[in-house]
C-alpha cells in the first residue's frame, strides 16, 4: 500500500510545515537524546511484535520538534501519517469520522490536543483504550448506543500545556515525553544540517552565533538562519560568518541570549510598572497587549529556564540576571 503524508490546510497556513527541513528518520534527528533513544526501543519492540505503537503524548514549548517526531514515528513504523488539531475539531461526530476513516496501523497526530472540547475528548477514550467508538442511534426512549470497532491505530498527541490535559485523557497515553530546550552544540548541528539542505554557505562560528540566539529552539534557529542568509546575500558575499551573523541578528533585534523585542518589553514592563514584581500573568499580559496563554507558553518557559524571571507564589519576579542583561542598576 502506498504510504501517504496528509497535511491539513491548517498546518500549511501556519507555516509549521517546512517539510524540507524536517528530519524524516530517528537517525537524522538531533538532540532530545533520551526521548529519541527510548522511542527507538518502543518502535523496534512494536515492530517485532507486529503491533502498532502505544499512544504517545509529547509536550513542551513550541518549536522543539513535536510534529517532527510524530512524523518520524510514522516513517519508522512505516504507516500513514494523518494530522489534525484540537481547535479544528469541534463536534464529536467529526472526531468519530476521522477515527472511522483510519486504516490499520495509521498514526493520527493531534496537535494542541489540550484544546479538544470535552465531548470530542470523550470520543477518544474508548477509541484509545478499546479501538472502538460508541455511536448513538435514534432519539429519546428508542435511542440505542452501538459500538463500532476501529482499526488499531496510534494516537500521537502534542501539547504545550500538559497541565491542561484532563486526567482521563493523559492516563490513556502509554508513552509520555517532555521535550527540552536544545543546547548550543545541538543547535549548531541543526543549523549546519539545514544549511546543507537549503544550500547555504555557513561556517561553524556563523552557525554558533545563530545557535546562541535561537532560544534553544530549532524552529527559531531555522527562521533566523533564513533571515541571516538574506543579509549575507544582499549585503555581503553570501557566506555566513560570525560577523555576518552577528550584524544581521543585531538588525533583527535578537540579542545575545536570543531575547527578542517582546521578551525585552515583558521584562521592562515588569521593572518599570511593577518594580520588578511580583506581578500576575494576566496583569502583565494586559500591560504589553499579549495574550496570557502566549506569554505562558511561548515567552515564559525560556525566560524561566535561563533565570531571567522566577515564579513565586505571589506572581512573577524579574531576577538580578535580567537587570544585568538589560544593563540596568538594581
Ligand atoms: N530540524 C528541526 N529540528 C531538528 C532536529 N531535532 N534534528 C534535526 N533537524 C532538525
Amino acid at each position: 500500500m502506498e504510504k501517504r503524508i496528509i497535511t491539513t490546510e491548517y498546518m500549511e497556513e501556519e507555516g509549521r510545515y517546512e517539510s524540507s527541513l524536517r528530519p524524516k528518520l530517528l537517525s537524522e534527528y538531533i538532540g532530545q537524546t533520551k526521548v529519541r533513544e527510548t522511542l527507538r526501543v518502543y518502535i523496534e519492540a512494536a515492530k517485532l511484535r507486529g503491533e502498532p505503537l502505544d499512544h504517545v503524548l509529547l509536550y513542551g514549548p513550541p518549536g522543539l520538534g513535536k510534529t517532527t517526531l510524530a512524523e518520524i514515528i510514522a516513517n519508522e513504523m512505516d504507516v500513514n501519517f494523518k494530522v489534525t488539531s484540537g481547535p479544528a475539531i469541534d463536534k464529536p461526530g467529526d472526531m468519530a469520522a476521522i477515527l472511522n476513516n483510519l486504516l490499520d496501523g495509521d498514526l493520527l497526530f493531534v496537535d494542541e490536543i489540550h484544546r479538544l472540547n470535552r465531548q470530542v475528548e470523550e470520543v477518544l477514550y474508548p477509541a484509545m483504550e478499546d479501538f472502538a467508538i460508541d455511536v448513538v442511534i435514534g432519539k429519546g426512549v428508542t435511542a440505542k448506543s452501538i459500538r463500532l470497532d476501529l482499526p488499531k491505530f496510534t494516537l500521537v498527541g502534542a501539547t504545550t500545556r500538559a497541565g491542561m490535559l484532563t486526567a482521563p485523557l493523559r492516563d490513556r497515553f502509554g508513552v509520555v515525553h517532555r521535550l527540552e530546550f536544545y543546547n548550543v552544540e545541538e543547535l549548531i548541528k541543526i543549523i549546519t544540517r539545514s544549511s546543507r539542505v537549503l544550500g547555504i554557505d555557513i561556517d561553524e562560528e556563523g552557525a554558533r552565533q545563530i545557535a546562541r540566539r535561537s532560544r534553544g529552539t530549532p524552529r527559531i534557529a531555522n527562521r533566523l538562519l533564513k533571515r541571516v542568509r538574506d543579509f549575507a546575500q544582499v549585503q555581503y558575499d553570501g557566506n555566513i560568518t560570525a560577523d555576518v551573523a552577528n550584524s544581521a541578528l543585531d538588525i533583527l533585534e535578537v540579542d545575545r541570549y536570543g531575547l527578542d523585542t517582546t521578551d525585552r518589553k515583558l521584562l521592562m514592563q515588569m521593572i518599570d510598572k511593577f518594580g520588578g514584581g511580583p506581578v500576575g500573568l494576566e496583569t502583565l499580559a494586559a500591560g504589553i497587549g499579549e495574550d496570557a496563554g502566549t506569554i505562558e507558553e511561548v515567552y515564559e518557559p525560556y525566560l524561566l529556564q535561563n533565570g531571567f524571571i522566577a515564579r513565586t507564589p505571589r506572581g512573577r519576579i524579574v531576577t538580578e540576571n535580567a537587570y544585568r542583561h538589560l544593563g540596568l542598576e538594581h
